[in-house]
């Protein structure tokens, strides 16, 4: 069978990955899988802004430079993320007590900060990510709710526009990937950024799947927005498995990659599938849903699960 790469790329799409600096500078099977499996790839907590700017105005490199700079050497796409969000601001963020011009300008100097500083190598970006309660459909009240007003949204696209015209700006979101009143909700906020001619390019579904309950008609959902002429992408891809991962639910887990993949594929303007994370050993999911496990297509020694096998399959057909 030919790689996966060379299958995503031959149907132009991207199969990405979310990784972590550490292990992607030291451990050289972690690279391995990164390099050989995937399109590109997407800072798992690297370019937060905890990470990127953890005092105000003092910047850290470190992480998302390592990110970007093994993306290059290995021909893989970089997608940002995340330039606003509730969770892991640090704590001056959080906790200052602003007025809505200086969060505007404390905005302003991050994302210029970013933006500019990896112009042209990292094309696209989740500039809002799950702006929506948990249980939607109601905008979430964070900090730049709070302060901004509902119209924090289109005020970050505008600016990340005006910094890099030529960055695709997503809307990333969970929950939205089976229709219902989050799903809906997050319609209505899009058409209307695009009626009034807000700079939004695309929609991340995020695909925090549980095994068992994978959308069917995730295509479906996808399709409404991407005949908006927004791009699309299933952002964060994991399918848990209730504890011990028996060899049938790992097979379901094979359909379930499969489905997902072949969703895209099937849906125009789809640009890719991105998996959250390496392998079982680096996923977030044990510690977040305790009891669940297994979610990625690498076991916990990088070794492939059918899950893979799931994603090249959808792949190979023409
Ligand atoms: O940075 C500290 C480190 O100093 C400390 O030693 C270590 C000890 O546990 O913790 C480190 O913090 C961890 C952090 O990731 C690393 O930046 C936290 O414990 C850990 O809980 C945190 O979790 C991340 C989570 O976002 C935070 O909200 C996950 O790795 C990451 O996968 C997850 O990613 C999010 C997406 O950004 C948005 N969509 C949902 C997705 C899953 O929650």
């Amino acid at each position: 069978t030919r790689g996966l790469p060379h299958l995503a790329r031959a149907h132009g799409i991207d199969l990405g990955v979310a990784v972590a600096v550490n292990p992607l500078t030291h451990d050289t099977r972690y690279q391995s899988v990164v390099t050989e499996n995937y399109t590109s790839v997407t800072a798992e907590n690297a370019m937060k802004w905890e990470h990127v700017q953890p005092e105000r105005s003092r910047f850290d490199w470190s992480g998302p430079d390592a990110v970007v700079d093994f993306a290059e050497r290995n021909g893989l796409d970089v997608h940002g993320h995340t330039l606003l969000w509730h969770n892991q601001q640090p704590s001056w963020l959080a906790q200052g007590d602003w007025s809505a011009q200086e969060l505007r300008q404390v905005l302003r100097e991050h994302m210029e900060a970013l933006l500019g500083r990896y112009q042209g190598r990292v094309t696209s970006w989740d500039v809002i990510n799950e702006p929506f309660q948990d249980h939607g459909p109601r905008l979430r009240e964070n900090l730049w709710y709070q302060v901004l007003g509902e119209d924090y949204i289109a005020e970050a696209l505008s600016m990340a526009h005006e910094i890099d015209p030529e960055a695709e700006l997503y809307i990333n979101e969970f929950g939205i990937e089976g229709g219902g009143a989050k799903t809906d909700a997050m319609y209505s906020l899009v058409t209307d950024l695009l009626d009034r001619g807000v700079p939004l390019h695309g929609v991340g579904f995020q695909g925090h799947f549980v095994h068992g309950n994978v959308p069917q008609d995730l295509a479906e959902h996808m399709r409404r927005f991407s005949d908006l002429g927004l791009e699309v992408t299933v952002s964060e891809l994991d399918v848990r498995i209730p504890q011990p991962p028996r060899e049938q639910a790992l097979r379901q887990q094979e359909q379930e990659y499969q489905h997902v993949v072949q969703a895209c594929l099937e849906v125009p303007r789809c640009v890719g599938v991105s998996v959250w994370g390496v392998s079982d050993q680096h996923s977030w999911i044990p510690e977040w849903f305790p009891g669940y496990t297994a979610a990625l297509p690498f076991d916990e020694d990088y070794e492939p699960k059918p899950a893979l096998d799931g994603m090249t399959e959808a792949l190979s057909r023409r």
